[in-house]
């Protein structure tokens, strides 16, 4: 029976267009991901992705920068095995079931109260994951973390919800609790943030938008000294690329020539502080 679930706001409601894009990358016949248990919980939700509209080129999009984010964090935890895991806005994202920590490695995801609650009753327990329900941009919820350990930061699809003066506390206050860590998240350009409001796929969030966009992925480290960018991945550069059907892939190719173009599409920002 299918499990059910209670009125989400909008932008609670935006976590079903990744976990559908991740479902849906799983079941093509090469896919980039691969999270079998994505897949599950939207079959066992009964979930009608139809009505997401979401098309071939978001969801390899989607499944591609879980993918760099999970490289990222596994390549942390590999050399921090004490390391805290912290996923700021999780939604349902597997990210625990896809990278397998360790069990020295405690991981938290974070999201607010009401999808914190669902997500406990619909993605599968792992032994030290941890679910907050809390709004990122309050203060008390990071007071439940250890100050004493390295962390990794990973943020999917929640940067474009939140104003950039949040931003930039929510990053000052992360990097004054940890001794230190990385943060990886994918970035909007101004051009993004304007696509978010208008593309028909992101109608429904549209108005929740507050990110202006950020042209320059330098500038976190203008408002936190303790921040320096690590690397800047854009999407039309990985090899990846190869595995997406010729016309994307084509498209892709051409656009990786450029790094003004290729920002136009998704991007990967990784920083260390
Ligand atoms: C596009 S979804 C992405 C969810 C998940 N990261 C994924 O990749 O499937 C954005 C998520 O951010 C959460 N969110 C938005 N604003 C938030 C805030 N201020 N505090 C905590 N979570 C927030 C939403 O509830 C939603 O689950």
């Amino acid at each position: 029976m299918a499990t059910t679930l209670p009125a989400f706001t909008p932008v609670e409601n935006s976590l079903f267009l990744t976990l559908c894009c991740r479902a849906l990358d799983n079941r093509s016949a090469h896919p980039v991901l691969g999270d079998e248990t994505a897949d599950e919980i939207v079959r066992a939700l009964d979930y009608d992705y139809e009505r997401l509209n979401t098309n071939t080129d978001l969801v390899l999009n989607v499944a591609l920068r879980a993918k760099k984010i999970d490289e990222v964090a596994s390549n942390f935890i590999a050399r921090h095995p004490d390391a805290v895991g912290l996923d700021l806005g999780a939604g349902f994202d597997t990210r625990p079931a896809r990278i397998k920590p360790p069990s020295t490695v405690d991981w938290f995801d974070v999201d607010l109260p009401e999808v914190a609650a669902a997500r406990e009753a619909v993605v599968p327990d792992r032994a030290k994951a941890h679910t907050i329900g809390a709004d990122v941009t309050e203060q008390d919820w990071l007071d439940a973390l250890p100050t004493d350990r390295p962390v990794v930061i990973t943020a999917d699809g929640l940067m474009g919800f939140l104003a950039q003066d949040e931003l930039v506390s929510l990053l000052d206050r992360l990097i004054a609790h940890f001794p230190r860590g990385e943060l990886i998240f994918n970035g909007y350009t101004r051009f993004t943030i304007w696509v978010a409001r208008h593309a028909p796929g992101t109608r429904s969030v549209a108005d929740q938008v507050r990110f202006p966009g950020m042209d320059d992925p330098r500038e976190p480290e203008r408002w936190n000294p303790r921040l320096k960018l690590v690397e800047e991945m854009l999407i039309s550069r990985q090899p990846e690329i190869a595995q997406f059907p010729r016309v994307l892939r084509t498209y892709y190719r051409l656009q990786s020539h450029s790094t003004w173009w290729s920002r136009k599409g998704t991007l990967i920002l990784h920083y260390r502080f």
